[in-house]
């Protein structure tokens, strides 16, 4: 089907957005037919999630047409996106973990019946059978906190798909997901298609794109730079598309670990989520850890990092047991854990770049405890320009900058600690094709000065690409570890998944 085939079901005419002297979408056009499902793609800060806002009433446009149906629509507020049939799935953290899934989807409608009263019941009966007509293994009954990240992932898309609607964006909907949650999402989305739902997909995992798109829009700078139909897409074109220039292979030449010093041992380790924990991280190695979302990943960090309260067991560094009850202690010790939760824990929303970079790590910068507002901006300034972190200057709210751009904000934070031990969790999650290959030389490069680094992610590729070592596991407990190098993925995967 060629676009101009049939009356679009979107047309965008030329929308533009400032958000003061930021230009984040410049005249973009583009035309979605019904029950296509388009790939939006392009580097953080590109203006993707911008574009989706501007569509589900998030955001006013300062310029342009955005046409349903070939009718032109104002829309002002996200009431008014809802109910011309434009709905967005959320992250999970839209939903109240207290509540079961069913109330949760039922939440915000509206089911009067003639007497005046909502309805829950036929409200519950029609959660219900849509849960069973795309055939989800969740149970209306359970409680959001006790559900996997992809079930309440699949909560929210139920929550939206209620409510019939005709276009569906979905914004990285699996940057918290892994192998296996991706392909279920993929199922679900196959459905969607067949019933003629049309589908805006944003994600940086170009796999996916491939997998689900029928044509991949090309966002530059605010720019739709090209749509193209997803036919025989080469990824390095794509890639090269999306940055404007060729990109450099994608991970750095892996140099051999010449250190057998254990510079941190971890002996039987326990805790509520984590069964007998023993690994060992070598003095100037990243060691990676793969599993599933919920493998006890994050819990094994927060252990370490005197999060969470360790039942049994040890933690050595060099040689001499420690006691990490705080992530105070911790710091003390030489570590830093950069956390994956860059929203909640990582950063705060409403306060600058600088500001949350320097947070609890001024010790670095000033001199005999005197904070000095010129190093401070220095230092500052020069890991924004390091890490390419895209926003107007040092005093942006980091509540303002693209997911991507957060997410190195949590790195240059890591960076101006430089502890002996850096626990990365997920550092790259949301991080563009780009920004992921400076990341992984930028660590190469601190592991070269001789920093360890424990590198925890969901991307097998990556772990293959940059560790030395990758442990897996699964069900809080460690299944197994791999020498890395390109032969293992087979044996990792096998390792996450064994019962
Ligand atoms: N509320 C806001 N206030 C100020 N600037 C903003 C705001 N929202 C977005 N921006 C800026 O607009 C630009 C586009 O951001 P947007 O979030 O659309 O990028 P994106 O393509 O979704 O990136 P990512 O892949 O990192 O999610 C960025 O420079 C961003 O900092
Ligand atoms: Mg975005």
């Amino acid at each position: 089907m060629t676009e101009d085939d049939v009356m679009p079901i979107l047309e965008l005419r030329g929308i533009d957005k400032h958000f003061s002297s930021v230009h984040a979408l410049k005249s973009v056009s583009l035309k979605i037919g019904r029950g296509e499902t388009i790939a939006l793609v392009g580097e953080n800060g590109a203006g993707k999630s911008t574009l989706m806002k501007i569509l589900t009433g998030v955001y006013e446009k300062d310029k342009g047409d955005i046409l349903i149906e070939g009718k032109k629509h104002n829309i002002t507020s996200p009431l008014y996106a809802k109910k011309i049939g434009i709905g967005q799935v959320y992250q999970q953290a839209e939903l109240i973990p207290e509540l079961t899934a069913a109330e949760n989807i039922l939440i915000g409608e509206m089911g009067f019946s003639r007497k005046g009263l909502v309805n829950w019941k036929e409200l519950k009966k029609r959660a219900c059978a849509f849960i069973e007509k795309y055939q989800l293994s969740i149970d209306p009954d359970e409680k959001i906190k006790n559900m996997s990240v992809a079930n309440r992932q699949l909560v929210s898309i139920v929550k939206v798909l209620q409510r019939n609607p005709k276009i569906l964006i979905f914004d990285e909907p699996t940057a918290v997901f892994s192998n296996l949650e991706v392909s279920l999402l993929m199922s679900l989305i196959d459905q969607l298609k067949r019933d003629q739902i049309t589908i805006i997909y944003i994600s940086h995992r170009l796999e996916e794109v491939f997998k689900v798109a029928d044509r991949i829009a090309i966002m530059r700078d605010g720019y739709l730079v090209s749509v193209i139909d997803n036919v025989n897409v080469k990824k390095e074109d794509l890639i090269q598309q999306m940055l404007g220039r060729k990109s450099s292979s994608m991970f750095p030449e892996k140099a051999n670990l010449t250190s057998e010093e254990k510079i941190l041992e971890v002996r039987n380790l326990s805790s509520e989520k984590i069964k007998n924990v023993s690994f060992s991280l070598r003095q100037g190695e990243i060691l990676g850890i793969a599993g599933l979302v919920g493998s006890g990943r994050t819990e094994l960090a927060r252990a370490v990092y005197g999060l969470d309260r360790i039942k049994a067991g040890g933690i050595y560094i060099d040689g001499k047991e420690v006691k990490i009850r705080s992530p105070v202690d911790a710091v003390k010790h030489g570590l830093f854990l950069a956390p994956e939760d860059r929203r909640g824990e990582g950063l705060v929303l409403v306060r600058s770049i600088k500001n949350n970079i320097i947070l609890s790590n001024f010790r670095s910068i000033s001199r005999h405890g005197v904070c000095h507002t010129k190093s401070e901006n220095s230092a500052t300034q020069a890991l924004k320009d390091k890490l390419s972190i895209k926003a107007d200057s040092i005093h942006t709210l980091v509540g303002n900058l693209s997911g991507g751009n957060q997410q190195k904000v949590i790195i240059a934070k890591a960076l101006l600690a430089s502890p002996r031990i850096l626990i990365f969790d997920e550092p790259t999650q949301g991080i563009d094709v780009g920004a992921k290959s400076e990341i992984y030389a930028l660590l190469t490069k601190m592991r070269e000065e001789g920093m360890s680094i424990i590198f925890i992610s969901s991307e097998i590729e990556e772990l293959q690409g940059i560790c030395t070592r990758i442990i897996v596991m699964r069900n809080g407990a460690i299944t197994g570890e791999v020498e890395s190098g390109l032969e293992d993925g087979e044996k990792i995967l096998n390792l996450m998944y064994r019962s």
